[in-house]
């Protein structure tokens, strides 16, 4: 079966950002996949976009290749074959001086942000390339641009979404998938209050104080997440902070990938 409906499938879309982004795809008409972790919240994020008829949810970890694998192919299969737009939406934050940080918060951020990444990347990238004209959409962050104390691990999967990104988008010219990076500055979800651990110092107070700059919507967020799925920048901030440094180190960016693309097309095959 074909469809002229266009497909998006967004991760961590149970709530915030993921939330809202389903909401702007599915209210154009197209067949947007859920997916998270959180069961329950899958259920309700398909009953606020509009139900059966909008969306398609699975519950998904995106730390495991397996669980991937069946979800991209259950949704391609509920969407007659199309994949336009992966959205890499998915993560966490925890909030907090480094040292007082543990193993396993390091652990659990590098393994959603980036491995999540990497493997939605990989995963993706092989059904992407059979719908023509598709995206690839990783959400970075402001955390992408400037390293901030009391984010230090976050920070470090953030720089590497967005190195990821640059990246692919060179190596994808091969497929004509292209890629994108979205930079949020602080948006106000429920993430806020989950990156802090009980006694710590409190992300939420910070931006109360005005310590990380002010915060935005999430359909802010969503509303950007939708022009990098219809433009043809690599990168896209949300708001001023991001969008300030974006400009600083845009030309370089620019440069370097206009001489990586003229030596990758140059290149033989297979090199
Ligand atoms: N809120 C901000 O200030 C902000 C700023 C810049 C970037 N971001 C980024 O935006 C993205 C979305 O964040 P948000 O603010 O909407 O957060 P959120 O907490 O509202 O939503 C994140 C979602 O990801 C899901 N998730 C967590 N672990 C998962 C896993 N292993 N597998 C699948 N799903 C999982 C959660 O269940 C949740 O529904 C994240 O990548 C975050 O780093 C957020």
């Amino acid at each position: 079966m074909t469809t002229d409906r266009k497909a998006v499938f967004i991760t961590g879309a149970a709530s915030g950002i993921g939330l809202a982004t389903a909401k702007r795809f599915a209210s154009e008409g197209w067949l947007v996949g859920l997916s998270d972790i959180d069961g329950p919240g899958l259920k309700a994020a398909l009953a606020a976009i509009g139900g059966d008829n909008a969306g398609f949810t699975v519950v998904h970890d995106v730390r495991k290749a397996d669980e991937w694998e069946r979800a991209l192919d259950a949704f391609v299969e509920a969407s007659g074959g199309r994949l336009d737009v992966l959205v890499n939406n998915a993560g966490i934050c925890r909030y907090g001086w480094f040292d007082e940080q543990t193993p396993k918060d390091f652990d659990d951020q590098i393994d959603i942000n980036l491995r999540g990444v990497v493997l939605g990347a990989y995963l993706g990238h092989e059904r992407l390339k059979r719908t023509p004209g598709s995206r690839l959409i990783n959400i970075a962050s402001l955390a992408s641009l400037a390293g901030s104390p009391r984010f230090a691990v976050y920070c470090a999967t953030k720089f590497a979404v967005r190195g990821l990104s640059e990246a692919l988008d060179i190596e994808f010219m091969r497929s004509g998938v292209r890629v994108s990076c979205v930079e949020p500055t602080v948006i106000e979800t429920p993430l806020i209050d989950k990156a802090s651990a009980p006694g710590g110092p409190s992300f939420r107070e910070a931006v109360s104080q005005g310590m990380v700059g002010g915060s935005l919507t999430a359909d802010q967020a969503a509303e950007v997440v939708w022009r990098a799925a219809h433009e043809d920048a690599l990168n896209y901030p949300v708001g001023d902070a991001p969008a300030a440094l974006l400009l600083e180190i845009n030309p370089r960016i620019e440069a370097n990938r206009a001489r990586m693309k003229e030596v990758f097309a140059a290149a033989p095959a297979g090199t």
